[in-house]
């Protein structure tokens, strides 16, 4: 009788055949990460992404992603496994609404996080992520007024670090971050006192304020896995435990609950699974197709983006 292969094995059966690479964010299960040839941050992942040269990608991650993966591959087949893999941050943004401020506000340099839709990338000037968001901000004149978009917090956070008072700000927010409360956090730092604090920039700010670090999920790991200390609270979608365990065995992680879910995990990126991953494999299929013209418009701002060192 022949032997049964495992779904692990039928996808790096299938990887090999359809000459694919597999990218996983950080928020993704352990099994996917297990699989991927390149887990990262959004930018890391953008980054991943323009290097390759098979033919194709199998996003593990959300829709935004893995459009931003297309714009950069256009020749390249791009899967996802669950198109229902959203962003809340995406729906807070209708392009039409960011077409009508360029009318109302020609003056204005519209900065994008990378959680946007494709269609209002393509109606940016530059993109950035939360690992390059202050660079990107201070690479523009300081005299040119800011539009920045979608994230309230992450848009708060920038205008701080950088001083910038000619910022406008929308009122986007990440159904996971936003909904960490601070009452959770200091009840977690009675119980954990020795614990350090990590957290990510769409935090509320009064989370924000307690944190010892603040930063994209790669440089959250980094800089848990480099310091000095043994424990922290991490405030962050628990799927970055995969990395932290790996690369730091030894040390103590926890996760505060938020109140969307009383978990912290991302409900659309927690969307894709191993068996939609493999029949995405198998049938190229559901596939990132975008119009050529908007390819064409949205590549300009990544491109922007990537090239601020
Ligand atoms: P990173 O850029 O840190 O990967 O974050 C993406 C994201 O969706 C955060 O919620
Ligand atoms: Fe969007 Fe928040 Fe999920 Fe990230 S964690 S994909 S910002 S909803």
């Amino acid at each position: 009788m022949p032997a049964v292969q495992s779904i692990t094995e039928e996808i790096l059966d299938l990887k090999r055949q359809r000459r694919a690479m597999i990218l996983a964010h950080h928020y993704q299960d352990s099994e996917i990460q297990e699989l991927a040839d390149s887990i990262g941050d959004s930018l890391e992942l953008a980054r991943a992404a323009q290097k390759f040269d098979g033919d194709v990608i199998a996003f593990c991650g959300v829709v935004f992603m893995a459009e931003t993966a297309k714009v950069l591959n256009p020749a390249r087949t791009v899967v996802l496994p669950d198109l229902d893999a959203g962003c809340s941050l995406v729906d807070s943004c209708p392009a039409e609404q960011i077409r009508a401020f360029r009318e109302r506000h020609p003056d204005h340099v519209i900065v994008s996080y990378i959680n946007t839709s494709v269609e209002v990338k393509a109606e940016s000037d530059i993109l950035c992520t939360s690992r390059n968001a202050v660079k990107i901000v201070n690479s523009i004149p300081r005299g040119k007024p800011i539009l920045f978009l979608p994230d309230i917090n992450l848009g708060n956070y920038i205008k701080q670090q950088t001083g910038r008072e000619n910022m406008k700000i929308w009122q986007g927010a990440c159904i996971v971050h936003a909904t960490f409360a601070a009452r959770k956090l200091t009840s977690a730092r009675a119980e954990h006192p020795n614990a350090l604090i990590a957290a990510h920039p769409e935090c509320p700010p009064d989370v924000l304020s307690m944190a010892d670090f603040i930063g994209s999920t790669s440089a959250i790991i980094d800089w848990c896995v480099t310091s000095d200390a043994q424990e922290f609270i991490v405030m962050t979608e628990s799927g970055v435990s995969h990395s932290l365990k790996l690369r730091a065995p030894e040390k103590r992680f926890h996760f505060v609950p938020n109140e969307n879910c009383n978990c912290s995990e991302c409900p659309y990126m927690r969307r894709n699974t191993l068996e939609k991953l493999r029949d995405a494999l198998a049938n190229l299929a559901p596939r990132i197709e975008l119009p050529q013209e908007l390819i064409q418009r949205a590549r300009l701002p990544i491109e922007r983006m990537l090239a601020v060192k």
